[in-house]
């Protein structure tokens, strides 16, 4: 049985950029319901006990468990995605990430525009990444609920492009959601925390 885990903050805590409306709805309706339908998909089958990682390593490519992977990784995703944002976050990083941000992408500038460009040019949904690669950080993208972590991707942080994520707030202005994200919501304590 796989629990929703609580909101690491008020619904109020991430406004204006992602208004108490959009994370209520996005918290309450989006994600609750992908982890009631894993619930749903596991009950009297063998990954009735199992994590929600396994579910997800075990389930990825395979056609016959497709809608227990995509609602599996949505319900990962969604809890990564929550703890990848904070109140009074985003801009440039202190410390190790810092440093590997300059080496990987040459300066924090490059990093910020290269991720946004990445995130926003996802086609239809899905989400852009931040993630330790064969001991490198890049930026990746992925559709609908895929995650990084099957391709041997370890995600830092992430930011959900759904349109669920910002239409309500900023229309179709993707970029206008992602730059804000990047800019005063990337919870960077969590990205170096990931780093291990
Ligand atoms: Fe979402």
């Amino acid at each position: 049985m796989l629990n929703l885990p609580p909101l690491p903050y008020a619904d109020t805590a991430l406004a204006p950029v992602i208004s108490s409306n959009t994370l209520s709805l996005h918290y309450g309706k989006h994600h609750k319901g992908y982890v009631d339908n894993v619930n749903k998909l596991v009950k009297g089958t063998d990954y009735e006990s199992s994590t929600l990682d396994r579910i997800i390593i075990e389930t990825a490519g395979k056609p016959d468990k497709t809608s227990l992977f995509n609602n599996a990784a949505q319900s990962w995703n969604h809890s990564f995605y929550w703890n990848s944002l904070k109140g009074n976050g985003g801009g440039k990083p202190n410390g190790k990430i810092a440093q590997m941000i300059d080496a990987a992408f040459g300066s924090y500038d490059n990093f910020r525009k290269e991720f946004s460009a990445t995130t926003v040019s996802q086609f239809g949904s899905g989400w852009g990444w931040l993630v330790l690669d064969g001991g490198a950080l890049k930026v990746v993208k992925t559709g609908n609920a895929e995650v990084p972590f099957t391709k041997r991707q370890k995600p830092l942080l992430t930011i959900d492009v759904w349109e669920h994520a910002y239409y309500l707030d900023h229309q179709n202005q993707r970029a206008a959601y992602v730059d804000a994200v990047i800019n005063k919501l990337l919870n960077w304590d969590f990205a170096a925390q990931n780093l291990g």
